[in-house]
C-alpha cells in the first residue's frame, strides 16, 4: 500500500498566540490534498487552544514529553496530560532536545515506548551532524538512534512511529540536503528497518525529511520514492509557506 504524504509543521519556542492563529486560520481555509497528513506542533503552553482551533482534518504534535506518569516532575507534561485533552501525536527526539538537553538515543526510546503504550503517535526524530557526515558515519549514527527505539518497541508499535530523518547540519541553516543525499540516507534507513524489525514495517513506516525545507525547495524532495513527507521548521512559521508546502504535493 501506498505511504500516505506526511507534512509536519514544528514551530519550536517560536510565535506568539495571535500569530499561531494566523497559521490555523490560514490552514483552515486552504484547500488541503486529503492525500496529504498534516500535524502540527506549537510550543506547549499553545497546544490546547491550537487543538480546539485547527481543522478536525489537521493534527497536533506535542514537541516533547516525558516517560514516566504524572507526578513531581517540575517542568514536565506526560502521555496522559496530552491524551486526555485530544492531543494525538508527539515529536520525539530532535536534535535540539538529543544536544541541547543532553537526551540520549535511551531517553527518547523511553519517551518513544511510554508515548506509544498510552496510544499517542510519535514523530522520532534522528539525524548526524556534520562532523558525523564528513566522517562517513552518517547510517551508523542514524541507525543506532533507531536501535535504541527497536530494541524498545514491538514490530506492532510501528504502525503508530513516523521518522524524521534531520541532519544536524541542514537544521535552521538554509543548506537543505540535496535531493540525492536525502534519498540515499532515506533509502538506507528503510533497508536497515527492513532488516531489523521487518520487510513490511519497512515498506509501511512513513520516513520525512527535516532540515531548511521550504516552498521552493519541497517539490524536488517529495519527487524521491523514499521521501514521505517532511518535518518543517522554520517556513512552517510563515502563514503561506505552510500553507503552499502542505498544499503543494
Ligand atoms: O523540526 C524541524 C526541523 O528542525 C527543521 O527546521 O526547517 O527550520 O530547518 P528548519
Amino acid at each position: 500500500m501506498a505511504r500516505k504524504f506526511f507534512v509536519g509543521g514544528n514551530f519550536k519556542a517560536n510565535g506568539s498566540l495571535k500569530a499561531i492563529q494566523t497559521i490555523v486560520e490560514n490552514l483552515n481555509g486552504a484547500k488541503l490534498d486529503p492525500n496529504v497528513e498534516v500535524v502540527i506542533s506549537p510550543p506547549s503552553l499553545f497546544l490546547l487552544t491550537t487543538a480546539e482551533k485547527v481543522d478536525s482534518k489537521i493534527k497536533v504534535a506535542a514537541q516533547n514529553v516525558f516517560d514516566k506518569p504524572d507526578g513531581a516532575w517540575t517542568g514536565e507534561l506526560t502521555v496522559k496530560m496530552l491524551t486526555e485533552h485530544g492531543i494525538e501525536w508527539v515529536i520525539l527526539g530532535h536534535s535540539e532536545r538529543r544536544t541541547i538537553f543532553k537526551e540520549s538515543s535511551e531517553f527518547v526510546a523511553d519517551k518513544t515506548k511510554a508515548a506509544l503504550d498510552s496510544g499517542l503517535n510519535v514523530i522520532l526524530c534522528i539525524g548526524e551532524t556534520l562532523e558525523e557526515r564528513e566522517a562517513g558515519k552518517t547510517i551508523d549514527v542514524c541507525c543506532g538512534q533507531l536501535k535504541a527505539v527497536v530494541d524498545k518497541i514491538s514490530t506492532a508499535d510501528w504502525s503508530k512511529v513516523v521518522i524524521a530523518y534531520e541532519p544536524v547540519w541542514a537544521i535552521g541553516t538554509g543548506k537543505v540536503a540535496t535531493t540525492e543525499q536525502a534519498q540515499e540516507a532515506h533509502g538506507s534507513l528503510r533497508e536497515w528497518l527492513a532488516k531489523s524489525v521487518s520487510p513490511e514495517v519497512a515498506q509501511a513506516t512513513r520516513i520525512l525529511y527535516g532540515g531548511s525545507v521550504n516552498e521552493k525547495n519541497c517539490k524536488d524532495l517529495a519527487t524521491q520514492p523514499d521521501i514521505d513527507g517532511f518535518l518543517v521548521g522554520g517556513a512552517s512559521l510563515k502563514p503561506a509557506s505552510s500553507v503552499t508546502i502542505t498544499v503543494g504535493m
